[in-house]
């Protein structure tokens, strides 16, 4: 059932970003977020460990910038007055981590009694995302270090087109980077030595609307072996890009073919904040006489405001979820989300009829 709330807390917990945020109406009160730097990649346990060790400080500074009489003493007891609800990211994210921050917040919500929702991590990034350019039917490129996905909506629900069939594109930058020994070992580090870099040919890989990166990988590291980084790295993040340039274009003709309303192009997604990827798409959209936007960077990472923002969506159009059956769920795609949004109205439709 449809709720009306005011005020909510967002936790994200995914992969490496503790984040809490905490949306008012339609404004962001805050958005803080720690983040777990390994020099190599992730270890689960340890993400799990770096989120407990800093979601007390860090919830505590929410409460405290958003409401800023909160006292000392009581910070918790006084701040979560204020909160009407709490939204979790319910993933697809990475066990350890994930199951961690749907633990802290089904605590807060059972504790202070607060309605509580699940939120499908993409969909945040989509739901700010379109907050943010005004640009509410476009093809969405959903790039970042674990997915990789071209979405349309219809009816309300977005359908992936086209994705990645093997590693995201975050991965393959950061894969790349540590073997190459670049450091930090990050898609913005490799940017940067991508710079002056030339055009040399690596595979392209496009199968109808999917994509595939680990040949990409693998051509490019056998590449060092007898060309400059830099201009393997150029050509890296030319051909992974424009890839995903042809994928996004002919989705956008086939969605206008078939007599959908479609606006542009938005980008979203921690690689969303690439300077190469912004510029393809801008010539493209152009060249398609179409819009073009991107997030902003604070929201192209993982943040708890995005949650914050899309569960007040949720729990405006469909109502909390029943606290007992909200469970982690590391491979939620975001076109499941119709299916568990319908079992909940099942859910609660069995309730009511059982206290009538
Ligand atoms: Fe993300």
């Amino acid at each position: 059932m449809a709720a009306h709330v005011n005020t909510v807390l967002g936790i994200e917990s995914t992969a490496h970003t503790l984040g809490i945020g905490i949306v008012k109406g339609k404004e962001v009160l805050v958005n803080e977020l720690d983040t777990y730097m390994p020099e190599k990649g992730i270890l689960p346990r340890e993400a799990a460990e770096h989120h407990a060790v800093v979601f007390e400080p860090l919830l505590k500074a929410a409460l405290k910038k958003a409401f800023p009489n909160t006292s000392n003493s009581a910070w918790l007891d006084e701040g979560m007055k204020h909160i009407d609800a709490i939204a979790v990211a319910q993933g697809p994210g990475i066990g350890a981590p994930l199951t961690l921050g749907v633990g802290l917040a089904k605590f807060l919500s059972a504790y202070y009694s607060k309605a509580i929702v699940g939120v499908n991590h993409p969909y945040a990034h989509i739901k700010i995302a379109e907050k943010g350019t005004g640009i509410k039917h476009g093809i969405i490129v959903y790039v970042s270090g674990g997915n990789t996905q071209i979405l349309f909506k219809e009816q309300g629900f977005y359908h992936i087109l086209g994705e990645t069939l093997d590693i995201s594109v975050g991965n393959l930058f950061d894969t790349f980077a540590r073997k190459a020994g670049i450091k930090p070992a990050h898609g913005s580090a490799l940017a940067k030595a991508a710079k002056n870099g030339k055009y040399v040919k690596l595979p392209y890989t496009v199968k109808a609307m999917n994509l595939q990166y680990s040949g990409l990988l693998t051509a490019g590291l056998q590449k060092l072996e007898t060309e400059r980084l830099e201009d393997v790295a150029f050509s890296l993040m030319h051909t992974a890009f424009y890839m995903l340039a042809e994928v996004a274009e002919r989705a956008f003709h086939l969605k206008k073919a078939s007599g959908a309303h479609v606006e542009g192009f938005v980008l979203c997604g921690g690689v969303a904040q690439n300077k190469l990827l912004q510029d393809i798409f801008q010539k493209l959209a152009k060249e398609n006489n179409a819009k073009f936007g991107v997030a902003s960077s604070e929201y192209n990472r993982d943040n708890g405001a995005m949650i914050a923002y899309a569960g007040k969506l949720l729990l405006e159009k469909y109502g909390p979820h029943d606290i007992d059956k909200l469970q982690p769920l590391p491979y939620y795609r975001i076109e499941q989300m119709a299916e568990i949004i319908e079992k909940q109205k099942q859910n609660d439709k069995a309730s009511r009829q059982r206290t009538k």
